[in-house]
Formats: structure tokens, C-alpha cells, sequence
């Protein structure tokens, strides 16, 4: 059965940062390139116009580049502005007076998630919610029992169909290519094993700190931020099992069967960082103990995976933004080539961001006398600049109603139920240097002589 279309995108949170980044350009986009002419209404409290809100929104799609007026015209003409508090009842009144004739709209929650009960409930007293779609923004619940609570606040009125839980990662090119790349190519598999991989790891590196939004990440820290879902989504999609089937709900019920199998995080095996000044910045606690770095290792309990150790390290401050997978496998048995040692494994690397990278390392020989090795890389797919950022992609798929790339409850609560161990247990925090790859001690969680791999710049295209 093909889902219906929304009728109309209402956003709350529609002066804030999010909306200003990222939902204003990808609207302008999906004005600009597929022709989208539904009412787009958003919602604040903050005393704003129509006019302010319509300025705002042309300064996000300059800034999102390719500026073009008609379109810009065409996305303001279809701009409604509520402005109300999000507890009284009047707000929800004026939103349905501006949603008119629609019937199926999508309500965006692009606000903090302490305000989700008064919306959602203002959203089923007004009948907004009648026929309605809704979309959550990460972070959803800060661990296991308030995404739990969440999730009952939403199901009281929004039955799951209809409730996409944003992580803007699923809506990355190279995020989906790692799924395709694995089961669109028939090769990988009799490897993808635990006789052949030896590590897999992933490292998600930044070079600029908190950038103003200090007193956000007092609250959330590293491991909340980005491994409780982005991260583990991605180890997610390279871990499962193929679906069966070509329904959404094969895919999901997958990740689902992953997700459970990932062992809760032993908290010996966590290095918790901070970056040196972080405490000085704004909103930050002067003697805060919250991570802006997190090295870890996982194991997942499947025959597949058993005693294959999944590193995952995610950091501020670091010497390169960089999001990058390697997958390492075994040496080959015996060294053939007399006189040399055995060569170094192959891999897989796969560059999620900033670039879209896919490669296989291999030795090959070297020019000339004597058996000697060079190391190559088999490059399968380099970058497309013209990749549809995640938030287009994301919000337009929520307004067809195809909740593929979207998170489930059940998979969101299992995530929770992995990192709950080390968010309970107060791990010490110790503090790097701005530019470094982190504590030194985020070596000791590596088994078997491994080290880090650290992702490099990448080289452009030949
Ligand atoms: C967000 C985090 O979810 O992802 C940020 O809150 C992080 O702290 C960002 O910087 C990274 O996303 P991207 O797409 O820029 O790699």
C-alpha cells in the first residue's frame, strides 16, 4: 500500500538553531527541486511575525548557497507563522485555524524534548493530531527509562507508523552505501565473518569544539550526543544480517535483532576525555565532568561476531573532522615471501564524512628485485558534490510516509540498554590537548596488539 502524502509541515522550534541550520535550507530545496506546495507553518514562542520568520528563512537558504529568488518566493508564499505558548490551548487553536483544509499533516518537534508532552497533548485536544504524522528530533530521552517515558507520551497519541525519530546519519549517502555496498556486491559475504574480520572500527572525529553550544552539551555529553545513535547505527547496518525480504519492516526487524545482540558496554572497557577549555566555555560547569571524548570497545553475541572486538571513538577538538570506518581483516597465515615478515592485514575503509569514500587495502609488489610489498588502495566510489544533504532527504521521505531511514522505538530503547552501563557508573574524565586524538589511555581498550587507526585527509579524486 503506498502511504499517503502529508498535507501540511508544521514546525515547532521555527526560530531556533535547528530550524535556521538545517529544516529552512532543506525546505528551500525541496521547493527548488521537487516542487513541494504544501503549507509549511511554523510555530514559536518568541513574539516573532510572519515577515521575520519569512526574513530568517531567506537568510538560511542564502547561506545554504544557490540562491534563487523564484523559489525562495515560492517557499515564502507557502509560510504560516503561529506564534503561542506551547502549553495553552489557544496556540493549538490558531495552528488548526492555519492548517485549514488539510487533513494529514506532519508535525515536526524540533524542541527540546521536556516540552513533547504539553505539544503532543495540545496537538490531540485541538484535533491537529487527527490523520497526523509526527517527527522527533534527537537526543531522545537522555537513557533507557526517559526514551522509555518518551516513548509512552508519544503512543498516547501518535501510534509508531506514524512517529519518525530523527538521526540525521541514516540520511547519509555514505551511510546508505554501507548497506548497499554490502548487499548489492555477492563477495562480501563469505568474509564478512568473524574467520576473516579481525577488528572494525570507527572513528568519529571532529576539529572544532562545542561552538557556542556548551550549555546543550553539559547535558549530554559524547557519548549521548553521537555514539548512542549515530555511531551505533552505523555499526548497526555493518553488522546485520541480510533481510528477508524488501519491506521496510525486514530491514528494520534486522537492526532490531543487531541492535539486541550488542552487549551492554562494560564500563572497564570506556575512555572518557574532555579537551582542555571546554570548561571556560559558555554554559559549561567549571568543574564539569562531562565528555567531549568517548573511546570504547562493543561485542555482539551472534556466531557471526563472537570475539570480534567493534572499537568505537568519537571526539571534539580532534585533529580533523572526519568520520571513518575501517575493517580489518586476519593476516594471511603464513608469510610465502622469505625474508619478509607477514604482511599487514587487509581492509575495508569506509569515509562516511566529510567525503564518501569506499576502498579495500591491499599489498601489491614492489618495482624490482626482491618480494617486497607496497601498500594500495582499490577505491570503489569517490564523492558526489551533489549529494542530497540528510535533513532534504529525511524530512521529504517523512512527508511521503516512508519510515525506512527513520529509528523504531524498539531499536532506540535497545541502543539505550547498550550504553545505560557506562552513563550509570561516574568513570573518570581525563582531559587532552585541543588537536590531539584524545587520552593516550584510549590505546589500552585495544585487545591483540591493535591500535587506532586515524583517519587521514583525504586525497582528491585522480
Ligand atoms: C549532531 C551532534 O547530531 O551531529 C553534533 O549533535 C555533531 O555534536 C553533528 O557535530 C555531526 O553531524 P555531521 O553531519 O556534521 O557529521
Amino acid at each position: 500500500m503506498t502511504a499517503l502524502n502529508s498535507d501540511a509541515f508544521v514546525f515547532f522550534g521555527a526560530t531556533g538553531d535547528l530550524a535556521h541550520k538545517k529544516i529552512f535550507p532543506a525546505l528551500y530545496n525541496m521547493v527548488r527541486r521537487d516542487g513541494l506546495d504544501i503549507p509549511i507553518i511554523g510555530m514559536a514562542r518568541a513574539g516573532w511575525t510572519l515577515d521575520k520568520l519569512r526574513e530568517r528563512a531567506r537568510e538560511s537558504a542564502q547561506q545554504a548557497g544557490d540562491f534563487d529568488a523564484d523559489s525562495f518566493a515560492k517557499l515564502s508564499a507557502l509560510l504560516h507563522y503561529v506564534d503561542g505558548d506551547y502549553t495553552a490551548p489557544a496556540t493549538f487553536k490558531s495552528l488548526r485555524q492555519a492548517l485549514g483544509s488539510a487533513t494529514q499533516p506532519i508535525h515536526y518537534l524540533a524542541i527540546p524534548p521536556s516540552m513533547f508532552s504539553s505539544v503532543v497533548q495540545g496537538l490531540a485536544k485541538s484535533g491537529c493530531a487527527d490523520n497526523a504524522r509526527v517527527i522527533v528530533e534527537k537526543p531522545f530521552g537522555r537513557d533507557l527509562a526517559t526514551a522509555q517515558a518518551l516513548d509512552r507520551t508519544l503512543h498516547e497519541v501518535f501510534a509508531e507508523p506514524s512517529i519518525f525519530r530523527i538521526d540525521h546519519y541514516l540520511g547519509k549517502e555514505a551511510v546508505q552505501n554501507l548497506l548497499y555496498f554490502r548487499f548489492a556486491n555477492a563477495f562480501l559475504e563469505p568474509i564478512w565473518n568473524r574467520q576473516y574480520i579481525r577488528d572494525i572500527q570507527i572513528t568519529m572525529a571532529e576539529n572544532f569544539g562545542v561552538q557556542g553550544r556548551g550549555a546543550f552539551y553539559e547535558e549530554v555529553g559524547a557519548i549521548r550526543d553521537v555514539v548512542q545513535n549515530h555511531l551505533l547505527q552505523v555499526i548497526a547496518l555493518l553488522a546485520m544480517d541480510a533481510p528477508v525480504g524488501h519491506e521496510t519492516q525486514s530491514m528494520q526487524a534486522e537492526k532490531l535483532r543487531l541492535f539486541r545482540a550488542m552487549r551492554p558496554i562494560d564500563p572497564a572497557e570506556v575512555i572518557r576525555g574532555q579537551f582542555r577549555g571546554y570548561r571556560n566555555e559558555k554554559g559549561v560547569a567549571a568543574k564539569s565532568q562531562v565528555e567531549t571524548f568517548a573511546a570504547l570497545r562493543l561485542h555482539i553475541d551472534t556466531w557471526r561476531w563472537a570475539d570480534v572486538p567493534f572499537y568505537i571513538r568519537a571526539g571534539k577538538c580532534l585533529p580533523i573532522t572526519a568520520t571513518e570506518v575501517i575493517v580489518n581483516l586476519k593476516s594471511p597465515p603464513l608469510a610465502v615471501f622469505a625474508g619478509t615478515d607477514i604482511p599487514p592485514s587487509n581492509y575495508f575503509r569506509f569515509r562516511l564524512s566529510p567525503e564518501v569514500v569506499i576502498c579495500a587495502g591491499a599489498l601489491v609488489k614492489h618495482n624490482g628485485e626482491g618480494m617486497h610489498g607496497e601498500p594500495v588502495e582499490l577505491i570503489a566510489r569517490h564523492h558526489d558534490p551533489g549529494e542530497k544533504p540528510p535533513y532534504e532527504r529525511l524530512l521529504s521521505d517523512a512527508i511521503h510516509g516512508d519510515t525506512s531511514l527513520f529509528t523504531q522505538d524498539q531499536s532506540v530503547e535497545a541502543a539505550w540498554k547498550v550504553v545505560d552501563p557506562m552513563l550509570k557508573d561516574s568513570l573518570p574524565v581525563t582531559e587532552y590537548e585541543p588537536g590531539s586524538w584524545g587520552p593516550a589511555s584510549s590505546a589500552n581498550i585495544m585487545i591483540g596488539g591493535e591500535t587506532w587507526h586515524d583517519p587521514h585527509v583525504e586525497e582528491a579524486s585522480p
